[in-house]
């Protein structure tokens, strides 16, 4: 029977349209049906995943443990290391100072006539003694300064002031060497605030390395200006030997010496560099270097004008 109002190719047509539908809809389901297996599929994936994740993070909260278990054992290597080395340095020093004077009394005739051969002797002897005191202090200067045991007494320092009696206290040897030995300071440098012994010991190793590092006829240069960042900023340059940018890179770690000069005057114990670079970051500094083979070298370094709020130093 036909629909009321309808013709026949019309009811025909709706058929079509209907039959259509049903293919669409059939084609649709399939496809739903092909992505609920893949869904599945990405859900297995991601199950196993999450599986990995969770196993990986286990393994690495392990590791973590261990690691820290490695770091505190490191750490108490390293306080008893830092013990022995604070001990043994002191015991050393003051047999140290006996052997010392006893071997001056001989050396000076105190306790008798001495040949000449035998005051040479004891000379090299009292040299090395001197040199053993040197690493010893030097040595119980760092294990102060690692065990955060040094303590700065700061005040008020005049920059130039400071510069100029250090260089004047090393006139006289860089005369001997015939080098010059000059400042060059801004005028309006500012004060700083630090502890103006472990200054003196910062400076007086700079000055001193390149007095030992410059050749007869060169010339060697301490400057001081403020820098951009509330600090001011000591210089010293020389037209000495100069090191390789591989041995600048290791100069601030202990027992560092490179290509040892052996002429006059005392030997070093590589430790002046390491020492002065604990002292400048104490005081809330920073300490570096640039240097060129046969052209030359300069160390700066940096002290705060003011005490530091961080630190409430
Ligand atoms: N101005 C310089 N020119 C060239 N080499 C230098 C200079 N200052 C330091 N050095 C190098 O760095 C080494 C370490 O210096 P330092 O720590 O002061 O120890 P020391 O002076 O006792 O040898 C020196 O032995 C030297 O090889
Ligand atoms: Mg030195």
């Amino acid at each position: 029977m036909i629909a009321r109002g309808k013709t026949r190719e019309q009811f025909i047509e709706e058929i079509k349209v209907l039959n259509t539908r049903i293919a669409q809809l059939k084609e649709s389901r399939a496809s739903v049906k092909k992505l609920k297996a893949e869904l599945k599929k990405v859900k297995d994936a991601l199950k196993t995943q999450t599986w990995g994740l969770k196993k990986t993070n286990e393994n690495i909260k392990l590791l973590y443990k261990e690691l820290e278990t490695k770091n505190r054992e490191l750490q108490r290597l390293d306080d008893l290391k830092s013990d022995f080395v604070a001990t043994v340095s002191h015991e050393l020093r003051t047999p140290l100072t006996i052997i010392q004077e006893g071997v001056a009394l001989i050396s000076d005739r105190i306790l008798g006539d001495v040949n000449e051969k035998q005051v040479s002797i004891l000379s090299q002897v009292l040299e090395n003694i001197a040199r053993l005191t040197r690493i010893i202090d030097g040595l119980l200067d760092i294990s102060k300064l690692e065990a955060g045991e040094m303590e700065l007494k700061r005040s008020s320092v005049d920059t130039a002031k400071f510069i100029k009696k250090i260089v004047e206290d090393f006139q006289s040897k860089a005369k001997e060497k015939k080098i010059v030995l000059e400042t060059s300071l801004s005028k309006k440098v500012s004060r700083i605030y630090a502890d103006s012994d472990k200054l003196i010991q910062i400076l007086t190793n700079l000055v001193s390395n390149s007095l030992k590092f410059t050749p007869v006829n060169g010339k060697i240069t301490v400057r001081a200006d403020d820098d951009a960042d509330g600090s001011v900023m000591i210089s010293v340059s020389d037209t000495g030997v100069g090191m390789s940018g591989g041995d600048v890179s290791k100069l601030f770690n202990k027992f560092q010496q490179f290509d040892r000069v052996h002429g006059p005057g005392e030997k070093g114990t590589g430790l002046g560099l390491s020492i002065s670079k604990k002292i400048v970051e104490l005081h809330g500094g920073r300490i570096w270097a640039e240097s060129k083979i046969k052209k030359g070298s300069t160390f700066c370094f940096t002290i705060p004008k003011r005490r530091m709020p961080k630190t409430g130093k």
